[in-house]
């Protein structure tokens, strides 16, 4: 199996990133725009430090915040407890390795992790399983890429995804009413040459 990605090593200085910080604001404003319930039971897969998670905290009834990262988990936890959020929980996942997501939510939401999972039909199956009849899923990732994206594409399991064929995948997992819209851009400079890496958000249904 290719290794993973040491996130327990990225979680500390996750943050200071600003294209990230950026990235999950404008993600979180799309799927606010795709029209999320606020009465909605949440759960965040791939949370990270909480930056998409405490984007829509206060848009949503409760979310729920899972990766299998414990240094991730451990900064959305240290936030959770400094701001006193009573509708936000981190917990552990790996559903990989056997420690699958557990209860039942009105929405899923993930973002720019996708690419780090290898089954990417096993991870649909996997969301549609934990949502209730009528819940959505949005999730947002990087569009077909040639491996620049990522400096180090330790644990990067897809350059990128055609939306086509994600959507077709969607729709073999039990999903329907699936569209797909560009969430944001992001721009970074690759060996000296400005890159544009769009951003997609596919929003779909489980009847
Ligand atoms: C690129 S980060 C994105 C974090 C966050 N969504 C954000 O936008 O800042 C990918 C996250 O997915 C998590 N992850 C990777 N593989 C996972 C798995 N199999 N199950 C749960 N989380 C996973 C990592 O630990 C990491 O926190």
């Amino acid at each position: 199996m290719q290794p993973r990605k040491n996130f327990d090593l990225e979680s500390i200085l996750w943050d200071a990133d600003n294209t990230r910080v950026r990235l999950a604001t404008r993600v979180a404003q799309a799927m606010l725009d795709a029209g999320i319930s606020q009465e909605a039971e949440a759960l965040d897969f791939g949370c990270g430090t909480g930056l998409l998670t405490l984007a829509l905290q206060p848009h949503v009834r409760s979310i729920a915040g899972v990766d299998s990262s414990a240094g991730m988990l451990e900064q959305l936890k240290e936030k959770i407890s400094a701001n006193r959020l009573e509708n936000v929980s981190a917990s552990f996942v790996d559903f990989e390795n056997g420690r699958h997501i557990e209860g039942n939510y009105d929405l899923v939401v993930s973002s720019m992790t996708a690419h780090h999972i290898p089954d990417t039909l096993a991870l649909l199956r996997e969301w549609h399983r934990v949502l209730r009849p009528g819940g959505m899923l949005c999730f947002a990732d990087l569009d077909s890429e040639d491996g620049s994206f990522h400096g180090d594409n330790t644990g990067v399991f897809h350059l990128g995804f055609d939306r086509e064929k994600l959507k077709a995948l969607c729709a073999q997992a039990g999903f329907c009413e699936i569209r797909d819209s560009t969430a944001t851009t992001v721009v970074k400079e690759v060996r000296g040459e400005r890159r544009e890496f769009p951003i997609f958000l596919i929003c779909a249904k489980k009847a």
